[in-house]
Formats: C-alpha cells, structure tokens, sequence
C-alpha cells in the first residue's frame, strides 16, 4: 500500500462553486446557510409534533402514559419509523424505582444515554431526530430517579426541520443525538455537525451549546478521547463546505490547546478516530457528502462514492496535521474503534468495519470486529487486517481507564439483520476476549432487545476489564425498557440486577457512567 503525506490535500481547501451549489441544492438550503458551516450525519432532524415540552411530569408514572401497542413490522416503511426506532414524545421523571435482582452497593452515579429522537414517520433516517438522553441515577443498590430529556437546542426549541430552519447545520445548528463526553467539569451531548451542548449532571436539563470559549470552529466530532495518562481530550471536527478534518486538543482544564487542519478534496464522513499514548489515527471511508442517482433510499445527503477514498492515517498525539502519513485501504467503512494502542513499531486497532454504508446495499450492512495493523516503522505505513468475530455486532465499549492502551475486553452490541422477523434491530451484548477471541454472547429472546453497553470498573484499582456493564433494554411485548447491568465477563448469564422503568426508551446511541462525585 502506498504512503502518502496529505493525500487528498487541495491548495484552497474550498469545494468549487459548482460543487458548492450542488451540496447545498441536495441540503435543501440557499446559499444564506453556506456560512454557518458542515452538514453531516446525525445532524438534520424533523422534531416530533412541534413539541417544546421542558417540564417533566414528576414522580409516580402510570405506565399507561408512555406505552403504545407495538404495530406489526412493516416491510414496506423504513426500520427507523417502527418498533423501538420511534422516538418517544413526553419528558419524564420518574422516582423510587423498582430493581429486580441486584444492583452492586459500588455502583453510585448516573447512566446517561444518548440518542436521536424521531416520532416523524416520514423522518428520512434514524440519524436524523433531535438529540434526547435518558438517565438513571444509582446509588448505594437503589435507582433514585430515571429521566428523559431532550437537547435543548434551536431546532428542537423551533419544532422544525433542520431543512427549513437556519440553513447548512454548524455551531448552535445541530441537535447533539449521537453521544455523551464528561471533560473538565462539563457534561456535554455531542453531535458531530454541531457545537456540543452541555447538560447538567443533576437533571439532565440543558444548559447551553459550548464552544470551549470561541476556540471551536463550527463542528465536534460526537466521540471524543480522553487520554487517560494526561486527562487531555482529543478531538476533531469535519467540514463540508470547506472538507476536511480539524484536530484538536484541550488540557484537563478544557482549554484547547492544540488547532491543525487536513484539508479533503471531497467533504466526508468522518464519525470516530482513535488515540494511542502517542498517536493519533483517522480513517476514511468513501461516503460522500451529495446526491448519488444510485442512491434513492433512504434519500440522505451522503452516499456511498466506490471510487472515493479508504485510507488510515497516523500522526503524532497532540502533533500538526502536516506530519501526517497515510496508506490506501482496500474500500470500505468504519463508524467506530473499539480501541488502539502502539505496539512497537506498529498501531493496533480494533474496528468494526462494513463492507458498505449508504449504497446499493442500504444504508447499514453487517459490520464486524476486525483488527488493523499499521506498520509506522519504515518510509512507507503498511497495513494488514484480520477479522476476529463473526457475529454482527457494532457500538463497541472498552475499559476507558485504558483508552489508547492495550486492552483484552471489549464489549459490543449485537444486531439481527433486515430480513428478520422484525427487520433490523440491535440485540444482544457480546463480550469479547481480544486476545483469545473468546465470545460471551448474551442472545436474548426475539422480544428482548438492548444496545450500547457502557463499562463501569469494579472499583478504581480494578484490573481491566473487571467490572459491570449496563444498558437499557426493551421488551416488545410490554413496551417497556429497563436498565440491565451485567458482570461484564459474565454476559451469558444475564443481569444481576435490573432497574424496572415504566417507560419506553427507544434504541439510540452511545452512553456514558458519570461516578458520584
Ligand atoms: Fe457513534
């Protein structure tokens, strides 16, 4: 494979004119909007019903008030306008809740998940609802309160579409659906196409888009690393009408301390990255910003380009976007790492990579857990891949005290393809032994389905990997979620003990433990 420095630089880093009103013709935006920045995924939305609401109804809560009969699944309408896809329309709190079996005495903090929200059935793809978290609070065995609120962000305060409202998404223009990172003292919900929005740990209310004091440009990727050696977070945000990819870096004070541009030729998607004690890694993947006549369904401003590019790039931690390197991979996609770390001469991935997303074959193909290994040693990077699972899983979770370090457990989440009974869903959790390849898969019954997992340590001494792992789970036939928490090397097994919500929480994305402080 080849090494290139900046491969896809380009002098002015500017899309052409003609490149630029195409882009914004397929955003559905005039050229007012093209000053507020990228468009990208997870950043559009059609906000449900133009409901505001800000106040939480309190206390006990009749399940009756937020359950609805699951309709049978429907082939004819896309996945996300059914099942556990559809957002929910109320915020709640709930308190005193129920717990079966047993949540561990060590276990004090908030659980808090986020998630794009839609109740719009003519939404044009699950990426595509405002921003909502749902949180359960533990403390000392007990649930104290769950909550579900959404991002309060213009959009959603305007009960409008991100296609008629502002123009091209950046900045404030965004509706934070994707994660969650805790830096510095903040809580922030992040969305890829946006400034983050920070929410208070107390009631998951929002307090307001930040922009790390005016030194973010317009977007922040929504999966930010935290190095656990320095407590520095390592982040980036892509453009689109100028494409390419911003790094950052702030101090544990939050400051951004570290600014370097890599100009693309083409905007692209860009959802994750990875660190190691001395690395950074990206990948591209070629789904491109713009309309595709190949691409009819789901009619999304992206689409899957087979002569664009797939590389990996590797430049130093906390380093300038010049002394970055790249080698060619064969095509293909990757939304998420599980982790990285340097060994030796080389950088060591574990990614879960799709054969295709956003062509021919529909918008998400199976995705597998796959190891990449990138040789840094010579003039030229080399790179070799290697399948280690064949079970379908995505949404990785790792023990973040190890982030860019050498890790042996990862947890992901299992998903059942379109043509099942109930079309695509995600499943269950897997666990997997990085080192053997061991598989602790928890298949619960096709009724049962759950989701991201987050990793709580046993305790801060803990060996890696020792600990639980937690997520919410649905059960279709009561329309009902809970919060299950698992010894995270005994998945098989099932909870030890589950929180017992009166809700639906719909499937959404990535989550995170903030500890009691
Ligand atoms: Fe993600």
């Amino acid at each position: 494979m080849a090494d290139r420095r900046s491969p896809i630089r380009r002098s002015d880093g500017a899309l052409p004119d003609s490149a630029r009103r195409d882009l914004l013709r397929v955003l559905g935006v005039g050229a007012a909007g093209a000053s507020l920045g990228g468009f990208g995924l997870l950043a559009a939305c059609s906000s449900d019903e133009g409901s505001v609401s800000t106040e939480a109804s309190s206390t006990t809560l009749a399940a009756t008030t937020t359950t609805r009969v699951i309709p049978p699944y429907d082939r004819d309408k896309p996945y996300w306008v059914q099942g556990n896809f559809l957002g929910v329309t109320k915020e709640e709190t709930v308190t005193d809740l129920k717990v079966t079996g047993t949540i561990p005495k060590e276990l004090s903090g908030t659980f808090v998940r986020n998630g794009s929200n839609s109740t719009d059935e003519t939404a044009l793809h699950w990426f595509l609802g405002d921003g909502m978290v749902h949180g359960v609070r533990l403390d000392q065995g007990k649930a104290t309160w769950y909550r579900n609120r959404y991002i309060d962000t213009p959009i959603h305060r305007a009960g409008k579409s991100v296609l008629n409202f502002g123009g091209v998404p950046g900045k404030e223009n965004g509706q934070s659906n994707v994660a969650l990172v805790h830096h510095a003292g903040k809580l922030l919900a992040t969305g890829e196409v946006s400034w983050p929005y920070e929410l208070s740990v107390d009631d998951l209310s929002t307090i307001g888009a930040w922009n790390f004091d005016g030194r973010l440009g317009d977007t922040m990727t929504a999966h930010p690393k935290i190095d656990p050696a320095t407590g520095r977070m390592h982040f980036f945000g892509y453009g689109i009408l100028q494409p390419g990819i911003t790094y950052y870096a702030a101090d544990p004070d939050g400051k951004i301390d570290v600014t370097s541009t890599i100009p693309f030729d083409v905007p692209l998607m860009v959802h994750d990255f990875a660190i190691t004690e001395s690395d950074v890694v990206f990948w591209i993947g070629p789904v491109v910003f713009g309309s595709s006549p190949e691409t009819m369904y789901p009619k999304v401003p992206f689409h899957w380009d087979p002569d664009g590019p797939s590389k990996v790039g590797v430049m130093p931690l906390d380093g300038d976007a010049s002394q970055i390197r790249w080698v060619d991979i064969p095509p293909q996609f990757v939304f998420h790492g599980l982790n990285a770390h340097r060994d030796g001469d080389d950088v060591v991935l574990h990614v879960h990579r799709l054969e295709e997303a956003f062509g021919k074959r529909g918008d998400l193909v199976d995705s597998f857990l796959t190891q990449w290994r990138i040789g840094t040693g010579g003039s030229s990077l080399t790179f070799s891949d290697d399948r280690v699972s064949q079970i379908p899983m995505d949404l990785p979770a790792h023990d973040r005290r190890f982030t860019g370090r050498e890790t042996r457990h990862g947890w992901c989440a299992t998903t059942v393809p379109p043509d099942s009974e109930y079309g695509f869903e995600l499943a269950g959790v897997c666990h997997i032994d990085t080192k053997t390849g061991a598989e602790d898969n928890w298949k619960p019954d096709d009724d049962t389905r759950a989701g991201e997992v987050v990793f709580v340590p046993a305790s801060d001494g803990a060996a890696e990997g020792e600990g639980w792992v937690m997520t919410y789970v649905w059960n279709r036939g009561t329309g009902l979620s809970s919060l299950a928490v698992f010894d995270a090397q005994d998945l098989k097994s099932g909870p030890v003990g589950t929180v017992e919500l009166p809700v639906r929480v719909p499937f959404g994305f990535h989550g995170l433990w903030i500890p009691e402080a």
